[in-house]
């Protein structure tokens, strides 16, 4: 019997795989053997179907994985591992077909890789010399370099504060059901609102978790719980009153709650997005709004902030609703979104430092984001936040277990050992030697591993 012709001809690593034979036999045969027309005609054929589709076709190689237009393949993974690593050490992990290719295109982009040349020239240019007009290789964009990537967890990993640790896991349900297409639990969602108001963001144990570096790529729910306790902290600097604050909370823990009606392969995908993937992703505003907009029970605002998160103080941003500036909750939601983003890992990128997170926004304000809000947020979270991991001047290991807010620069910190992290003294900072030096600075924070746990050093959340 043979093989469904169907499933390997819209299989990306068929493609790939055509290539390298086409690639192997051009080395091996002279010009116009049977051998290589044969091959050309398979590949020519693979890829006209998948043409068919849509064109260009896009081949991404992302951590070993292939994908076809942003869509993980469904082959076999362990086969094609000397497949991609042979294309990976050539430096082609990209590789976008368009309509109108010719067969001499397909062999002359097979004798390219064949000779696999050490040339200044890019590879752009070196394929126009030969004539290919309708095949680009190549290492994936910058953006796209995120095969080198590390992969994240998709959730804190380390021992947690047990009312985030219970708040995330509430998030979780909700955002499962709206996935489900199930309506919102608004109960649930009050629920959640009490517990970040009255214990999460009380509780310097979890706002350490929240405001330090984190080690996973937390797109979805957590990201939502986080920004919703980063809300409340610019909405107490405020002093925003309590009904308010509530209000914020729960707009805050939802903003992003149209990504539930995104395949997740676009939320997740670890390449550059093309124009209507980009589309599809900033749908999730109007999407949260009208999912929002439906739930009974939910305060006016919240649809709003969902519909507004990405627009900026210019007026700039999506949806496009002409030079309306943001509702002054919408404003407060993208500072902590924004944080949030920066300080968690990316499929492409480490985790950003607070300190430096702190310069970003800077940069942001009056741009993107609220210039006072960035003021008032940053002087919240200080360069280095409670819970924070950090290297002192004296190469000493510490944690932030209390800031100074009349120097930011200059908190408390509980030394730990440098091996075991348990720990060994407290020291002030802000202490100065007789001359009137500071004994010690801090000179960078530092990603906490997983066997720390900020518990032991920091305050639980508050009862009640
Ligand atoms: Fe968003």
């Amino acid at each position: 019997m043979t093989p469904p012709v169907q499933t390997s001809a819209l299989d990306p690593i068929a493609v790939l795989r055509g290539f390298a034979s086409l690639r192997r036999l051009a080395g091996s045969y002279p010009a116009g053997h049977p051998m290589i027309g044969q091959k050309l005609r398979e590949l020519d054929e693979i890829i006209s179907g998948l043409l068919r589709t849509g064109s260009p076709v896009r081949i991404d190689v992302i951590r070993g994985d292939v994908f076809l237009d942003g869509v993980a393949s469904s082959s076999e993974h362990q086969a094609n591992q000397q497949l991609l690593s042979q294309l990976s050490a050539l430096g082609i992990d990209s590789i976008h077909i368009h309509d109108g290719v010719q067969r001499d295109e397909l062999l002359a982009v097979a004798e390219f890789l064949w000779q696999s040349p050490d040339s200044p020239d890019s590879t752009a240019s070196q394929l126009a010399g030969r004539n290919v007009r309708h095949i680009t290789l190549g290492r994936l964009l910058p953006l796209d370099t995120r095969w080198r990537a590390r992969h994240w967890a998709d959730a804190p990993t380390g021992p947690l504060d047990p009312d985030y640790a219970e708040s995330i896991l509430m998030a979780q349900k909700a955002w499962d059901d709206a996935t489900a297409g199930k309506p919102l639990d608004v109960v649930t969602v009050r629920d959640l609102v009490q517990i970040l108001i009255h214990k999460v963001a009380r509780s310097n144990a979890a706002l350490g978790q929240i405001l330090a570096v984190k080690q996973y790529e937390n797109l979805t729910y957590c990201h939502s719980v986080n920004v919703a306790v980063l809300s409340l902290l610019l909405g107490k600097q405020i002093g925003l009153a309590d009904a308010t604050l509530a209000a914020l909370a729960e707009a805050a823990l939802l903003h992003d709650v149209g990504k539930t009606q995104i395949p997740v392969d676009i939320v997740r995908k670890p390449g550059a997005l093309d124009k209507s993937e980009r589309r599809m992703i900033e749908s999730h505003t109007t999407l949260g709004a009208e999912i929002l907009i439906q739930t009974e029970g939910l305060h006016p605002l919240t649809p709003t902030v969902a519909l507004e998160h990405h627009r900026t103080v210019k007026g700039t941003g999506y949806p496009d609703l002409g030079a309306a500036i943001p509702h002054p909750m919408s404003q407060i939601v993208s500072v902590a979104d924004i944080y949030e983003a920066i300080t968690g890992a990316r499929s492409y990128q480490a985790p950003t430092p607070p300190e430096r997170a702190c310069l970003i926004m800077a940069r942001l304000a009056g741009e993107k984001l609220n210039t006072g809000l960035v003021k008032l947020f940053v002087n919240a979270v200080t360069f280095f936040p409670v819970g924070s991991l950090v290297r002192t001047s004296r190469n000493e290991l510490g944690i932030v277990v209390r800031t100074n807010r009349r120097e930011p620069l200059h908190p408390l910190l509980a030394l730990v050992d440098d091996g075991t992290y348990q720990p060994v003294c407290r020291v002030d900072t802000a202490a100065r030697e007789s001359s009137g030096a500071y004994a010690r600075h801090i000179t960078h924070s530092v990603p906490a591993p997983d066997e720390l746990d900020l518990r032991l050093f920091l305050e639980p959340a508050h009862a009640g």
